[in-house]
Parts: C-alpha cells; structure tokens; sequence
C-alpha cells in the first residue's frame, strides 16, 4: 500500500482539495483506494458522502479524535486491499498526532496558499517536519504544492527557493478556479468532471501524479488514459 499525507500547519489551504482529488484519480483508474480523515471538520469524509453511489468506490475511514462518535460510525479501518491510503490531516496537527501520520506516509503533500502569512507558517511548518518530524531520517518524500495561485505566481517565488535549498520538491501551482469548489460541492473529482472544463485543473495536478507515482506500487495511468466518467451532477 502507498501512503500519501496531505498536511500542513494552516487551515483552508486546500488539503483536503489536494486529498479528495488525488484519491478520486487513483479510484477512477481502478486502484482500490482509501482515504483517512484525520479533521474533527470531517470535510473528506463528507465529500465521499456527497459522492453518487455509481462513482468509482473510496473507502473512508474516520481517524479524528472528536467527542461522541463522528459524523458516522465508520471506524478507522482500512480494507486489506487498499492501494493508495490518502491521509487528510487537521490544520495545527500536534506533535503526537504528526508523529503518527509520519509513521503512516510513503510521501508527503504539503498545500500551501499565496499570501506570505501563509507562506512563512508554511517555511516554519517544513523546518518542524524536518526537524520534530524526522522526515529525511524515515526516508519520507516531501513536496510543495502551491495552491489558490493567481495568475502571477511572483509571490511563491522566496518559498520555491527555500523550498530547494533544502532539496524538497516544488510541484505545481494550482490555480484559484471554480472547478476545485465544484468537485468539493458534488464529491466528483477534477478527473471525473467534463474533460475540457478541467482541462486547465488536469494539466496542473499532473505533476503531483508523475512525483508519486516515483515510489508507488500502483502503477498510476497517465491522465489521457483515465476513464471519463461524467455524471450528470458533475457536468
Ligand atoms: N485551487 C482552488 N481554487 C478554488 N478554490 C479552492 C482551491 N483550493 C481549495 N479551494 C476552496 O478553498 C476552501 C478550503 O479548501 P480546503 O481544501 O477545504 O482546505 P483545508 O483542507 O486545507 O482546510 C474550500 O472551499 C475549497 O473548495
Ligand atoms: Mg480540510
């Protein structure tokens, strides 16, 4: 199984975007895929509710420490034959919890939005991976995805340099679009909504799919040989 944790120190960067799109591409391909949301916000969990039945299947797991039992009793199980696990963590994780989502991860996403409160949390958020998080130690990759970009990427510029100077990857920026906010709306991902409205959205994310699929097991199919499946709510 290949393990993916999408995390950062900041709320409404786009982790669970990140999370809910990457896991759609891995299920629309035929990969059996599970996602674990780590959020007492739930939002992963409530994007597979959102999902139609006839959709290619995501097992959700519910892993969030939260008072009185959850959105539903789904348990933090895993089905055996999962191939791509997709950790969906909280803003402002604790050490503790960070320490067992770094035990969990094959690789790292870490979402990072333009504005430079965002981005210096983000440079301090690295350094803590780097240094509490022991993530060269575990041999764990880690990446950057610029996320909500506007079409001047200028402002990424000064954490791109940090980001290489301590030989991490700067993946992609994704750029702001309704396409995102229509597949957080609709449980669909960018891959499963009509292909030339996310043309754009597609093109960006095809880094973050080359960079994982370096160390994963599943082999993961180039986007033009992803099934295009569009549901009528999606289209
Ligand atoms: N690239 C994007 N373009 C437009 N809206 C986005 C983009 N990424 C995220 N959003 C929206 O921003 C909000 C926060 O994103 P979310 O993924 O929930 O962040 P987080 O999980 O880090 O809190 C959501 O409403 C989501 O739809
Ligand atoms: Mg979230």
């Amino acid at each position: 199984m290949n393990t993916t944790l999408v995390m950062n120190a900041k709320g409404g960067v786009g982790k669970t975007t990140i999370a809910t799109n990457l896991a759609s591409y891995f299920a629309v391909n035929g990969v059996p895929t599970a996602m674990m949301d780590y959020d007492p916000q739930g939002s992963s969990l409530r994007w597979l509710e959102q999902r139609a039945p006839e959709a290619p299947h995501i097992h959700g797991a519910d892993a969030a420490p939260r008072n009185g039992g959850g959105l539903k009793s789904l348990g933090r199980f895993v089905p055996h034959e999962t191939r791509q696990l997709v950790l969906d963590a909280p803003a402002g994780p604790s050490r503790l919890l960070m320490q067992e989502l770094l035990v969990r991860a094959n690789a790292i996403l870490i979402p990072v939005a333009p504005s430079k409160i965002d981005i210096r949390a983000t440079a301090n958020f690295i350094k803590e991976l780097l240094l509490v998080g022991g993530v060269r130690h575990r041999n764990i990759r880690a990446a950057v995805v610029a996320n909500r970009a506007r079409s001047s990427t200028a402002v990424y510029e000064p954490l791109e340099r940090f980001v290489r100077s301590l030989r991490l990857t700067f993946l992609t920026h994704l750029l702001d679009s309704e396409v995102y906010v229509e597949s957080g709306d609709t449980g669909y991902g960018i891959f499963e909504i009509d292909a030339e409205r996310t043309a754009e959205q597609r093109r960006e994310f095809m880094p973050i799919l080359e960079w994982l699929d370096q160390d994963a097991p599943a082999r993961v199919e180039s986007p033009a040989n992803v099934i295009q499946l569009v549901h009528p709510r999606a289209s």
